[in-house]
C-alpha cells in the first residue's frame, strides 16, 4: 500500500505551522514560524495578536510548505488541523484554512486534538513505541498523567488541579525578569544557579493520587524574590535553579506515583513544551529507568507545537479507521483528551 500523505496545520497558541507528513513517518516538509518578537512586549502571548499574526503567515506558508516538499495540493490524501483546545482565534483560522483546502481540492478533513497530536508525537519518530504507554503530557496549557491505551484511547490518570507545569516556567521567568517566551528563559538561567539556596515547596510531593499542583510553587518563588533586599541578576539565576529543582522533583514523583497505577505499560513517554527542558527529560530518564521502563522523549523540536505531530495524529486516525471529520466540524477553545475523566476539585478551568 502507498503510504498516504497528510498536509497539516497548527494555530492554537504562538506558533503558525504547516508540515506534510506520509503515514511511513516520512516528514516531506514543514515550517514553523514563532510569534515571539509580537508578544515579548507583553511578557505573554496576547490572544487577539497571536491570531492577527496566524491569518498573515498561514496561507504563504501552506504554499511554502507545498513548494518545498515539491507537491501540489492534488497530491495531499488528506488535510488536517488543529479544532482545539486552545485560543479559539488561532484555532479557528487554522481549522477554516483547512476546510477551505480541502473543500477547494475535494480532499478528507481531519480535525485534530492538539493533545492528541502531543500525544502520539512519540510515534513518529520511534515506530517500535507500542500501546499501552504512559505519557507525562506537560505543556502550557496542561499538566496530565494519560494511559495511552491506542489511537483515541485516553484514560486520563491525573491532571493539574491549578497551573499547568509550563504556566508556572513562564509565570516564573516573569516574576524574575527573564524574559519571554519563559520556559527557555529559566532553563538557561537555571543552568548556572545554585538549586540548593531557595528552600522552596514540592506541592503533592507523596500524595496518594498522582495529580499536580504548581500555583503554591510559583507564589514561594514570589516571596523568596521579596525576600531578598536589592534582588539582582544572580539572586534570579538562583531561585530559578531552585525553581526548577522543585518543579521536576514534583514532575518526577507524580510520574513515579503513575508508573506504580500502570502496571502493563510499555514506556514512560514525556511530550509537550516543557517534555524541551533537559533537566526535565533527564529526571524522567532515571525515574523511567528506576522502574526498569524504556524512556521515549521525542527531540525538541516536536515537543513544542508544530504541524507534523497533528499531521501525524491524522495518519494514525486513518490508519485505525477513524472517520474523516465534515466541513461543519467546530473549533473548540476546550477538548478533554479523556471525556469521561472526573473534574478534580480545584482544577477550574483546566481539563
Ligand atoms: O506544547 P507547547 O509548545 O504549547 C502548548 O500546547 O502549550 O508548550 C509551551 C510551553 C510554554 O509554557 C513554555 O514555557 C514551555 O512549554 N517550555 C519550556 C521549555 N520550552 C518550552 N518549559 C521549560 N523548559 C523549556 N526548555
Ligand atoms: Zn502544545
Amino acid at each position: 500500500m502507498t503510504p498516504s500523505l497528510i498536509l497539516g496545520i497548527e494555530s492554537s497558541c504562538d506558533e503558525t505551522a504547516v508540515a506534510l507528513v506520509r503515514s511511513d513517518r516520512t516528514i516531506v516538509a514543514q515550517r514553523v514560524a514563532s510569534q515571539d518578537a509580537a508578544h515579548r512586549p507583553f511578557g505573554g502571548v496576547v490572544p487577539e495578536l497571536a491570531a492577527r499574526s496566524h491569518v498573515e503567515v498561514l496561507t504563504p506558508m501552506v504554499a511554502a510548505v507545498l513548494a518545498d516538499g515539491g507537491v501540489r495540493l492534488a497530491d495531499v490524501d488528506a488535510i488536517a488541523a488543529t479544532a482545539g483546545p486552545g485560543l479559539i482565534g488561532g484555532v479557528m483560522i487554522g481549522l477554516v484554512t483547512a476546510k477551505a483546502l480541502a473543500f477547494a481540492a475535494g480532499k478528507p478533513l481531519i480535525a485534530v486534538n492538539h493533545l492528541e497530536g502531543h500525544a502520539l508525537s512519540p510515534r513518529l519518530i520511534d515506530p517500535a513505541l507500542a500501546f499501552p504507554y504512559l505519557l507525562l503530557l506537560v505543556s502550557g496549557g496542561h499538566s496530565q498523567l494519560l494511559a495511552v491505551d491506542g489511537v483515541g484511547q485516553y484514560r486520563r490518570l491525573a491532571t493539574t488541579i491549578d497551573d499547568a507545569a509550563g504556566e508556572a516556567f513562564d509565570k516564573v521567568a516573569k516574576l524574575l525578569g527573564l524574559g519571554f517566551p519563559g520556559g527557555p528563559a529559566v532553563e538557561r538561567a537555571a543552568a548556572g544557579g545554585d538549586a540548593a539556596r531557595f528552600p522552596l515547596p514540592r506541592p503533592l510531593v507523596g500524595s496518594g493520587d498522582p495529580n499536580f499542583s504548581f500555583a503554591g510553587l510559583k507564589s514561594a518563588v514570589l516571596r523568596a524574590r521579596d525576600g531578598v533586599a536589592a534582588f539582582g541578576a544572580r539572586d534570579a539565576v538562583d531561585l530559578a535553579a531552585s525553581f526548577q529543582a522543585a518543579a521536576v522533583e514534583c514532575l518526577v514523583d507524580r510520574t513515579a506515583r503513575a508508573i506504580a497505577a500502570m502496571p502493563g505499560a510499555t514506556a514512560l513517554v514525556v511530550a509537550g513544551g516543557v517534555a524541551a527542558n533537559g533537566a526535565v527529560r533527564a529526571a524522567l530518564a532515571a525515574t523511567a529507568a528506576a522502574h526498569a521502563l524504556p524512556f521515549i522523549a521525542p527531540p525538541p523540536w516536536l515537543c513544542t507545537d508544530n504541524a507534523a505531530m497533528i499531521a501525524w495524529a491524522a495518519a494514525e486516525r486513518l490508519a485505525a479507521g477513524f472517520a474523516a471529520d465534515g466541513l461543519d466540524a467546530v473549533a473548540r477553545p476546550r477538548w478533554p483528551l479523556d471525556p469521561a475523566a472526573e473534574p478534580v476539585r480545584g482544577a477550574g478551568v483546566k481539563a
